[in-house]
């Protein structure tokens, strides 16, 4: 079994890639609960000298709180700067060292969202806030150091049918409607939701195949925050009528000077990974999937 080291493997979307890939793949956690902190040089050092037999790095760790990272916006000794821009530097180095192939998994929010039509990986980033930056910066220290073993994922919303610790966007509306409370979400806004199972599908490719370059692994449609609410009331039976719209053009007006700009149209596109023969679902089929694993009305 290929030996791999993974970071953020606790995660909300590492955890489910362990859960899906661990008979396939042994993975060997970098994690401050295994005693690796990636912000600690020396400690990281050790655990790669251990694991150098290690043939990949899937790197997922990140500080990945949007808001609390714009309340760091600029500052380079923030954490938020740290785990994703220095902590990704040195795992590629140490990565480089040991000539092992290097999964970073990005996000959309390396874009502006000011493009109507699909982002390709093909665009040049340029985000708005903080987080979105300090992943880009993170891309770039790849990118930019002439190591050919990597594989940059960029991936968007994702969601998952059960994990406690952190709850996605779709379980956050699922179990408002669940209980009856009524759910306002933008209408202007579009993002493309992502079913983290698809996501293991595609990493399990990249991982056999050590595929390099940059992918986009995002669900096969996009929608708005209010539109998300009507397919989960959709597909789970619920009452449609607690939803309804606001507007984030509305809602940035209100906002003092200052605060964090928000990407407006984040839609990506997937033909380059689909190409090679990857899947997505779209979001309704997300749902119907998720239904099944949670035994939904049965
Ligand atoms: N969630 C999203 O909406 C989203 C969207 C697009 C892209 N992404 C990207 O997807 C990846 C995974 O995101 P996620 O939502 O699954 O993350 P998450 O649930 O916030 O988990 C973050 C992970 O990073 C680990 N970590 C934090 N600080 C660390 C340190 N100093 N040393 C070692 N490990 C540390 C955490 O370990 P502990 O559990 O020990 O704290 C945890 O496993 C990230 O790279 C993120 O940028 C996420």
């Amino acid at each position: 079994m290929q030996k791999i080291i993974g970071t953020g493997l606790s995660g909300l979307v590492g955890s489910r890639i362990v859960e899906l890939l661990k008979d396939k793949f042994e993975f060997v956690d970098f994690s401050l609960d295994s005693g690796v902190n990636l912000l600690d040089q020396q400690s990281l050092a050790d655990a790669f000298e251990k694991n150098k037999d290690a043939v990949a790095v899937l790197h997922m760790a990140a500080f990945t709180d949007t808001n609390a990272a714009w309340e760091q916006k600029g500052d380079k000794s923030g954490i938020c700067y740290q785990l994703n821009v220095e902590g990704t530097r040195s795992i590629l180095n140490l990565a480089q060292k040991y000539n092992q192939y290097l999964i970073y998994i990005s996000t959309d929010f390396v874009f502006d969202g000011t493009k109507t039509t699909p982002y390709l990986e093909t665009d040049t980033p340029n985000p708005i806030e903080w987080y979105g930056e300090t992943k880009y910066l993170g891309e770039k220290v790849i990118t930019d150091s002439g190591y050919t073993n990597y594989n940059i994922s960029r991936i968007t919303y994702p969601y998952r049918a059960e994990y406690d610790k952190k709850i996605d966007i779709i379980r956050k509306v699922l179990t408002k409607l669940q209980n009856n409370e009524p759910v306002k979400m933008f209408s202007d806004q579009i993002c493309t939701y992502t079913f983290i199972d698809d996501i293991a599908q595609a990493l399990e490719y990249f991982l056999e195949n050590k595929t390099t370059g940059i992918y986009h692994l995002v669900g096969s449609s996009s929608h708005s925050p209010y539109e998300m609410c009507l397919e989960i009331a959709k597909a789970f039976n619920l009452n449609k009528d607690l939803i309804s719209a606001s507007s984030l053009e509305e809602y940035l007006k209100s906002q003092p000077v200052g605060s964090r700009p928000w990407q407006k149209t984040l839609i990506t596109s997937n033909q380059k990974a689909t190409n090679i023969g990857l899947k997505f679902k779209t979001l309704p089929e997300g749902l119907e999937e998720i239904k099944k694993q949670i035994n939904y009305g049965k």
